[in-house]
This record gives structure tokens, C-alpha cells and sequence, in this order.
């Protein structure tokens, strides 16, 4: 099976927001990623509801909603109406982390859970079984652009394992640096999803660039 391809719009042209839609819209991603980050969770700002709304109206492709906010429970509900198709949350966001994915589940949408670089994936090991997703974070969240931390790779095996052993359906998901260099071990690894932001809009060709990805060896 081929790998999905979620690039980031954190990394798109704010101002052409539309314009670069469409151009996911044509591509080979199956996904579009979207970071909401509140300035608490994270030291950073990004777009929250509005915004997502708008790009429901455009987007032909599953979207795919991280939030970098803390205590996400607040507003699942208003995520999954402005648009959600998959609600990531993160682990060190929730106090009642299954409460929360409980919360997604019941508004229809698919229940993701995101892991700082720091968190061990054993954490989850007592609510893999109920989720769709589980995002290992390859840099700290917050902002694109940043360096790809290789302990990830250690991460992805030791989680392939857990989910594994409790015949859990979720899908691995990596986030942050991932470019046509790590890819391939990425995907040889375990992973099925690869998030990209400043690979895919940094390209002459962002087209090229996501197949370039979708196509790396296993
Ligand atoms: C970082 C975000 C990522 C980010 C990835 O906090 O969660 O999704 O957009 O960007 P790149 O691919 O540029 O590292
Ligand atoms: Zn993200």
C-alpha cells in the first residue's frame, strides 16, 4: 500500500489560501493537515475554526486536524462542525485523555492522539486499542521548518509493536522535517502517514514533491 501524504498548510501562502487548496486538490495527497496551536500548548499562534471552515469549502481531501491546544476537549465539537474529518489531540494536553477521544469519536469523526518527542509511547498503551491515529511528533511541536530528531525511528517500532499486540486499527502519522532523506526509512519503519510542510511548499514543484514522497521505496 501506498503512503499517505498530509502536507501541512501551516506552510502554505496565507494570503493564496484558496489558490493552494486547489492545488492539494490536484495532487496525489490524500490528505490535508491542519495545526491549531492556541499560544499555551505551544509558543506559537496559527489559525483556528474560521479558517478551517473556509478550507472545508475548497478541499476535496480528508482533513486532517492537529491541535497543539490545551485541553482540546473544549472544542471538539466546533472542530468536527468547522470541518474535521480526523481530531488529533495531544497526549500532554489532556488530563482526561480518554474522555477526549471518547468526545471525537461521538461527533463522527476519527480519534487521533499526538506524543511530544520527549513522551514514550507506552503512555497510550491502555487506549491504543481505541484509537484511529497516533501521531509521533519528529520535532516539538510548534513550528514548521524545523529539524528532524532520528529518535523518531526508535518510536515508530517500539509503537508498531503496541498496536501490534492490542490489534489496534491505528494508523502511525509522523510529523515535523519529513523530506524525500528520511522518508524511506520512515515508511520502512512502520509509518503510513508522512506530514510535510516546508518539503512540499518549499518546491519549484509541490506536485512533484508529494509524489516524490508517495512514491518513496518501503
Ligand atoms: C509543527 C506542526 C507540523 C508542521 C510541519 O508543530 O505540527 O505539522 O507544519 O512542518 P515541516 O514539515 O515544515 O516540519
Ligand atoms: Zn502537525
Amino acid at each position: 500500500m501506498k503512503p499517505i501524504i498530509a502536507p501541512s498548510l501551516l506552510a502554505a501562502d496565507f494570503a493564496n489560501i484558496q489558490s493552494e487548496v486547489n492545488m492539494l486538490n490536484a495532487s496525489e495527497a490524500e490528505w490535508i493537515h491542519f495545526d491549531v496551536m492556541d499560544g499555551v500548548f505551544v509558543p506559537n499562534i496559527s489559525f483556528g475554526l474560521p479558517v478551517l471552515e473556509a478550507v472545508r469549502k475548497h478541499a476535496t481531501k480528508i482533513l486532517d486536524v492537529h491541535l497543539m491546544i490545551q485541553e482540546p476537549g473544549r472544542f471538539i465539537p466546533q472542530f468536527r462542525q468547522a470541518g474535521a474529518d480526523i481530531i488529533t489531540v495531544h497526549y500532554e494536553a489532556c488530563p482526561h485523555l480518554h474522555r477526549t477521544v471518547q468526545q471525537i469519536k461521538e461527533v463522527g469523526a476519527k480519534a487521533g492522539v499526538a506524543l511530544n518527542p520527549h513522551t514514550p509511547v507506552q503512555v497510550l498503551a491502555d487506549i491504543i486499542q481505541d484509537l484511529d491515529l497516533v501521531l509521533i511528533m519528529s520535532v516539538n511541536p510548534g513550528f514548521g521548518g524545523q529539524q528532524f530528531i532520528p529518535q523518531t525511528y526508535r518510536k515508530i517500532a517500539a509503537l508498531k509493536e503496541l498496536i501490534a499486540t492490542a490489534s489496534s486499527p491505528a494508523l502511525i502519522e509522523i510529523d515535523g522535517g519529513v523530506n524525500q532523506l528520511n522518508a524511506a526509512q520512515l515508511l520502512a519503519t512502520g509509518a503510513d502517514v508522512l506530514v510535510a510542510g516546508n518539503f512540499v511548499f518549499s518546491a519549484r514543484d509541490p506536485l512533484k514533491a508529494i509524489a516524490g514522497l508517495r512514491s518513496s521505496p518501503r
